[in-house]
C-alpha cells in the first residue's frame, strides 16, 4: 500500500478532530455526574473513572470505521494492540486528576502513525473548546488558525511549563536541580496537569518550552507532532528521538530547546551523539 497523499492526512485530520470534540462533548457532560466512589486507581497516584474508558470506547469506534484494519495503542486498553501499518495513539482524558477534582483544563488526544512515523495529531483541550491539530506535509492549526512556536528568543524571558513524576521517584534530586536552575533563569515554571495541554500551549506559543519524564506514548504522541509542525524541535533528554516511548521529552521553540537540553546534558551527565 503507497503513502497517503497530504490532502489524505488533512481529511483525516479535520475527521479526528471531530472525533475528538464529540468524545470532549460526553466528558464535559460527565463532568459534575462523577462521584468519588466512582474513582479507581490503576496504580499509585494513577487515577481512572467510568469517563475515561467510555470516552475512549467512543474514539475507538469511530476511528475503527475512519480507517478499518488500524491497530491501536490506548491508554484504557480498550482495543487490541494489533501491529498494523497505521497505528492510533490514544488517550481519552489526559488530565483525569484536574477532571476529577473539576479543574477546568483536560484534554482528547489522538496521533496516529504510518509506520514510525506520526502523520496526523489532535489535543483537544475540552473547556476551552480548543482544537490543536496537524497533519504530515500540512500546518499546525488552533480551530482555524495557523499556530507557530513562540519567537522569543530569550531564555530568562521564556515561560517553562513540567510535569511531577508522581510514582517513577528514581530521577526526583536531577528532577529537582533542574526545577531550580529554570527557577531562577526563566520567567516561571507552570504545571497544567495536562501533558497534552502543556505541549499544545508550546505549538501555539503561550509556553517556551515543556520537559517531563516518565510520560506514556498516548500523552504526548499528538502535542510533540504538533510542536514540529508549529516549528519547534522535540527530543528526548539526551537529544535523541526516543521521546515517544522512551519516558523523557523536551519540546520548545528553537531557542528554548537548545538551552533547556543543556541543563539536562550537564546534570544528568548525558551527551548527545545525535547533534
Ligand atoms: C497525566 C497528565 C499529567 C502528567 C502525568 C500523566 P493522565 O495523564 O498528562 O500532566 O504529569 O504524568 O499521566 O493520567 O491524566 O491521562
Ligand atoms: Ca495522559
Ligand atoms: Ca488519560
Amino acid at each position: 500500500m503507497n503513502k497517503m497523499t497530504t490532502q489524505e492526512y488533512n481529511q483525516i485530520c479535520i475527521r479526528v478532530c471531530e472525533i475528538s470534540r464529540k468524545a470532549g462533548k460526553y466528558i464535559s457532560d460527565q463532568l459534575a455526574q462523577v462521584n468519588p466512589s466512582e474513582i479507581e486507581q490503576k496504580g499509585h497516584h494513577n487515577y481512572v473513572t467510568y469517563v475515561d474508558k467510555s470516552a475512549e470506547i467512543l474514539i475507538v469506534n469511530d476511528l475503527r470505521e475512519l480507517l478499518p484494519n488500524s491497530g491501536f495503542i490506548a491508554e484504557e486498553n480498550t482495543a487490541g494492540h494489533e501491529s498494523q501499518k497505521f497505528k492510533w495513539i490514544i488517550d481519552p482524558l489526559d488530565g483525569t486528576t484536574n477532571f476529577i477534582h473539576k479543574v477546568p483544563l483536560f484534554c482528547v488526544s489522538i496521533a496516529l502513525m504510518e509506520g514510525d512515523e506520526i502523520v496526523v495529531g489532535v489535543v483537544y483541550e475540552v473547556n476551552l473548546d480548543e482544537c490543536f491539530y496537524a497533519w504530515k506535509g500540512g500546518k499546525a492549526m488552533l480551530n482555524k488558525n495557523e499556530i507557530f512556536v513562540s519567537p522569543i528568543q530569550d531564555f530568562d524571558n521564556s515561560l517553562l511549563a513540567t510535569g511531577f513524576p508522581y510514582y517513577d521517584y528514581g530521577k526526583l534530586e536531577e528532577y529537582v536541580f533542574v526545577f531550580k536552575h529554570f527557577m531562577k533563569h526563566t520567567a516561571g515554571l507552570r504545571r497544567l496537569g495536562s501533558a497534552a495541554a502543556d505541549l499544545a500551549y508550546v505549538a501555539c506559543g503561550r509556553f517556551e518550552g515543556f520537559y517531563e519524564y516518565g510520560l506514556n506514548s498516548w500523552d504526548v504522541a499528538a502535542g510533540a507532532f504538533i510542536v514540529q509542525m508549529a516549528g519547534g524541535v522535540v527530543t528526548d533528554f539526551s537529544g535523541g528521538n526516543e521521546y515517544l516511548f522512551g519516558r523523557e521529552i523536551i519540546a520548545g521553540n528553537p531557542y528554548a530547546h537548545p538551552e533547556m537540553r543543556i541543563v539536562f546534558e550537564e546534570l544528568f551527565g548525558r551527551v548527545s551523539n545525535k547533534d
